[in-house]
């Protein structure tokens, strides 16, 4: 194949390919992208210290970043007000039929969908890609999801016109040469295209946050395994290796797997965190747990035990995505594909998660927090008493007095840090450990107010899966919409499946077939109920503990528990309640099962069992009427 490798492409851009690049399809891609997005430059991405310093550089002298005085080594970016989170009702997967989307997914025909984005439509409309990097570098983001050269890894290639994009992903992933390196001259990679969608004219002045505010695209093609993403420059908009890749089309590429030519287990992409856990007696466990966004995963990844459970120790080797397969002793074991984390930082302290604080003392990058008169961050919930003067995100002045009257906040809600995970002081030996950890038990948790009790375990690997596919859970920040709205939100992965819900259910449960006697166990948590005063009851965070703890002694089988209609619960004596004043009456309002809520669940349950239709594996149902049964319904 002739390249086109450093040949003028067109008035000006040359593609300036790196000698170290060798993979043709690579080189040619790069250049059919930058042809059709007409970037101004092509910029190669090798992952280096220097480089990351010196884009950070750029980025404070356009203004996108401010230099944090009282943080070595780290910066405050604020976004567009259009640009805060998640666009769900703007993300797209584009199999070649709706049926293999699914009805939990937006769906558009990949024919109309390229004709949108790529090649223009038949009226004459231009595709929103050409042209959309005028005046823009393009750069290019080789990265790996999951430690370099990990069975369990994959490739990908970003390209985007966002230098904010290209650094945070040098925290969040292995990316630059390292990469390119295992990708060699022929290795698979995923093509993940990003642009703000924000053309500079000649002469046009750029702006602190370009992003596109009225129109934004996510999309996924799964057959192609291709990503494309307009508009947004933030978060799992953009970057692309998280959320787009690492869930919505590994989850895809995990089924595939188990229905090809090799007849394998195939694997899973979740929407988990992965802990260590080390008991006094030196044993050590791992645990992988899914919950929504915004409901505490980075804070349980980076527990630290109470008072009373001396010995015990909580290391962190994921805190948002895990990928897991089974090893040949047919054991899950998983990694995390990410290499940084890209936390909520509201209602983050010292008291919550001291181990991510310290995390957060140098090498930042924050978005949408407030700053201070000398030069550091504030969010809500980082202090009892806020400084009184800040900037907040959107660059007015704040202070205290402002939220009692009109309830401003000086941080966004989702405001963000993004942080290698070096940086955390509970960072796993294995973290990076290219076979992964093996997984003794996962953890489904929702954020409900009522109903769901502190902790049940599954009897069996298919009431876990019931458990996990009817997870419901109070909506948050991390995506545009109402907040605080109960839904149902299968595995935490309503918004990051790439394919068909149900098949999805029953791929997990052909899993805990295979897996048999060697399947994790499986339990279900809520952190979140509420007292008749509104206020939570559980104290969560270090105390989660306790309950982690009584799953560990149910997995060894020193606990028996109390068989209730979902599952089995612990007895209070059952839990290590050392130092904290937790009584019988506060247990029972976190553990009781309401008769009538769960009538009301079970409806709810019912209607999500429909919005799924024949793609519903049929032993859920059967799940369903067995706990109804119990119920006395
Ligand atoms: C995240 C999310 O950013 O789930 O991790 O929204
Ligand atoms: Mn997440």
């Amino acid at each position: 194949m002739e390249l086109p490798m450093n040949a003028p492409l067109m008035a000006g851009l040359r593609l300036n390919v790196p000698p170290y690049v060798k993979h043709a399809r690579l080189i040619a891609w790069v250049a059919e992208m930058a042809a059709l997005t007409e970037a101004q430059e092509v910029y190669w991405c090798d992952g280096s210290q220097a480089e990351y310093e010196r884009l950070c550089e750029e980025l404070v002298a356009k203004g996108s970043f401010k230099k944090l005085a009282k943080r070595p080594g780290s910066f405050l970016a604020c976004t567009d007000p259009s640009d805060v989170a998640r666009v769900e009702d703007r993300t797209f997967i584009c199999s070649e039929t709706q049926e293999a989307a699914g009805p939990t997914n937006n769906w558009m025909a990949p024919a109309e969908m390229r004709a949108l984005l790529q090649t223009g439509q038949k009226d004459g409309t231009p595709a929103l890609f050409k042209g959309c990097m005028k005046g823009r570098t393009m750069f290019v983001v080789p990265f790996s999801m999951g430690p370099l050269g990990s069975p369990i890894a994959h490739i990908g290639v970003e390209l985007t016109d966002s230098a904010y994009v290209a650094v945070n992903m040098k925290l969040m992933t292995r990316m630059g040469r390292g990469a390119l390196d295992v990708l060699g001259t022929e290795g698979e990679f995923v093509p993940c295209m990003h642009s703000v969608g924000a053309p500079l004219e000649a002469g046009q002045q750029d702006i602190a946050w370009p992003c596109n505010p009225t129109t934004k695209y996510i999309v996924h093609y799964p057959e192609t395994r291709e990503i494309w993403s307009y508009g947004s420059g933030y978060g799992g908009n953009a970057l692309l290796g998280k959320k787009c890749f690492a869930l919505r089309i590994a989850s895809t590429m995990g089924r595939e797997a188990a229905n090809g030519p090799s007849g394998g287990p195939g694997w899973l992409a979740e929407h988990m965190l992965i802990l260590g856990v080390t008991g006094p007696d030196g044993r050590k466990r791992h645990v992988a747990a899914a919950f929504p966004s915004a409901c505490g995963k980075t804070n349980f990844a980076m527990l630290i035990p109470p008072a009373g459970f001396e010995g015990w120790k909580v290391s962190t080797i994921g805190d948002d995505i895990a990928w897991i397969k089974p090893g040949a002793d047919g054991r899950l074991r998983a990694i995390n594909p990410e290499a940084g984390y890209f936390g909520v930082a509201p209602g983050t302290n010292t008291h919550t998660n001291p181990n991510c604080m310290a995390s957060l003392e140098r090498d930042v990058i924050f978005t949408n927090v407030a700053l201070t008169d000398d030069g550091d961050v504030w969010w809500e919930g980082m202090s009892d008493e806020a400084p009184a003067h800040l900037i907040d995100w959107q660059g007015q002045d704040w202070m205290p007095h402002d939220a009692k009257v009109s309830g401003r906040k000086a941080a966004h809600p989702n405001a963000r840090f993004t942080v290698a995970a070096t940086n955390n002081p509970a960072l796993d030996a294995d973290w990076d450990s290219p076979e992964g950890v093996v997984i003794d038990a996962f953890i489904f948790g929702g954020r409900r107010s009522t109903t769901v009790p502190l902790v049940t375990q599954a009897r069996s690997w298919t009431e876990g899966v019931y458990m996990a596919a009817t997870m419901g859970s109070e909506t948050t920040a991390a995506a545009f919409g109402q907040q605080g709205v109960v839904r149902r939100d299968p595995f935490a992965m309503l918004p990051f499946m790439g394919y068909h819900m149900g098949d999805y259910f029953g791929h997990w449960l052909k899993m805990g077939e295979r897996l048999g006697s060697k399947a994790p166990a499986i339990f279900c948590v809520n952190w979140f109920r509420k007292g008749a005063d509104g206020k939570f009851v559980w104290p969560g965070y270090g105390d989660n503990m306790r309950v982690l703890a009584w799953m560990l002694a149910r997995i060894d089988g020193q606990v028996e528990g109390h068989a209730n209609a979902f599952g089995v619960s612990p007895k209070y004596d059952e839990l290590n309640w050392t130092g904290l004043p937790f009584t019988h009456a506060h247990f029972e309002t976190v553990t009781h099962l309401g008769l009538d809520d769960w009538k009301a669940e079970l409806k709810l349950h019912e209607t999500l069992f429909e919005q799924i239709g024949a793609r519903l594996p049929a032993a859920l149902p059967e799940v369903k009427r067995a706990i109804e049964q119990r119920l006395g319904l």
